[in-house]
């Protein structure tokens, strides 16, 4: 992530003893990272993991962990009152043996933690998938009223300076003109957090009516749905489509197919129409033209979990980390 940005969150959360857990205390990369945010006093880290493996990890990486919180879900006296928690939480959906044996799971134990206060956030993933780092949160932490869609999104550095954030590029494969909207919205609040003002394009292959079909009638209702969120809850950003990518990005061809615009042209946070469409975008921009792809980041949640890609390296863990503290309210 360019340096701006990290340094301005950095700065936002500091000292402000957010309490971020990290389930992977048995993987090198997540403790070099956890000694150097400790060191710097930028959050409060709690490692999960037995204590020999934590060790066995941070002699290979040759860190000192030792004075940071370190619980092992199978032996902490808190244990039992997760479990009774977790089965209050799922409704009749796990009973007290399935409990137990999920929270010895350190994705689902970490995430209980931040569900009941104990911790502010979470970041997983370096040696789990996706599905297995966000179904607890799913599950548990559950999304934000006004949500009904976690969604992933992706902030997009270019080479001079651009700042975008698009979504979403990570959870959703379809989704309908009303779960759009509300990604739309999300995505408008994850632009604020990296002090973004954002404009909002949602995109299509066509302009402002100019095709008409069932996909391009889906993004023309997302925009109507949003517009009208935006103005319920008094939000103060703009948001306009449907739209396609020229006419979003570039102001000659904004102003010629939507003239009447106040996105067109100028907009820094883009809403794809599909899972497919969007992780193919971002790749595109990230491979083709130089743009840093951070994230994904998870969005719509109660509380922030953030999933790390599995090739991640401890400076990633680190970024990903100070943008989770970011995200807390
Ligand atoms: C995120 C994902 C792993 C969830 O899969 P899953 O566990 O099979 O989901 P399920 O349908 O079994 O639902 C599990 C729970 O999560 C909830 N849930 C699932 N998707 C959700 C979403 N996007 N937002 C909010 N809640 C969601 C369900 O409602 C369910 O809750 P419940 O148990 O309280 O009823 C899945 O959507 C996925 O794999 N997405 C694509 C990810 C991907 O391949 N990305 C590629 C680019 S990185």
């Amino acid at each position: 992530m360019a340096v701006d940005v990290i340094d301005y969150l950095r700065e936002r959360i500091k000292g402000k003893g957010i309490r971020i857990v990290f389930p992977e205390g048995k993987d090198p990369r997540i403790v070099t990272a956890v000694a150097r945010l400790h060191k710097e006093g930028i959050l409060k880290p709690i490692l999960l993991g037995r204590k020999e493996e934590i060790e066995k990890a941070s002699k290979e990486a040759g860190v000192d962990v030792s004075d940071v919180i370190q619980i092992d879900p199978e032996r902490t006296y808190i244990f039992e009152d997760l479990v009774k928690s977790f089965v209050e939480i799922r409704k009749g959906k796990a009973t007290e043996e399935q409990a137990r044996e999920l929270l010895k799971n350190v994705n689902y134990f970490g995430t209980m933690l931040v569900q009941l206060g104990k911790a502010d956030g979470m970041i997983s993933g370096a040696i789990h998938s996706t599905g297995d780092t966000v179904r607890p949160a799913l599950q548990i932490i559950k999304t934000r009223p006004g949500s009904s869609r976690t969604s992933g999104a992706i902030l997009m550095l270019g080479p001079n300076g651009e700042r975008m954030v698009m979504a979403d590029m990570a959870i959703n494969i379809t989704l309908d003109a009303q779960q759009v909207a509300e990604v739309a919205i999300d995505t408008a609040l994850t632009a604020k957090t990296f002090d973004m003002e954002p404009k909002v394009a949602m995109l299509s292959f066509s302009t402002n009516g100019s095709a008409s079909s069932p996909e391009q009638e889906k993004m023309a209702n997302a925009t109507k749905i949003a517009k009208e969120i935006i103005a319920k809850e008094g939000y103060t950003f703009e948001l306009d489509g449907e739209m396609q990518f020229d006419a979003a990005v570039a102001p000659e061809v904004g102003r010629l197919k939507f003239p009447n615009s106040k996105v067109a042209g100028d907009a820094n946070v883009f809403i794809f129409p599909s899972l497919e469409a969007g992780n193919i975008g971002y790749k595109i921009a990230q491979r083709l033209g130089n743009y840093d792809a951070i994230g994904p980041v998870l969005q719509g949640l109660n509380k922030p979990v953030n999933d790390l890609s599995r090739g991640c390296n401890a400076d990633e863990v680190y970024k990903l980390a100070i943008v989770t503290a970011a995200q807390v309210n």
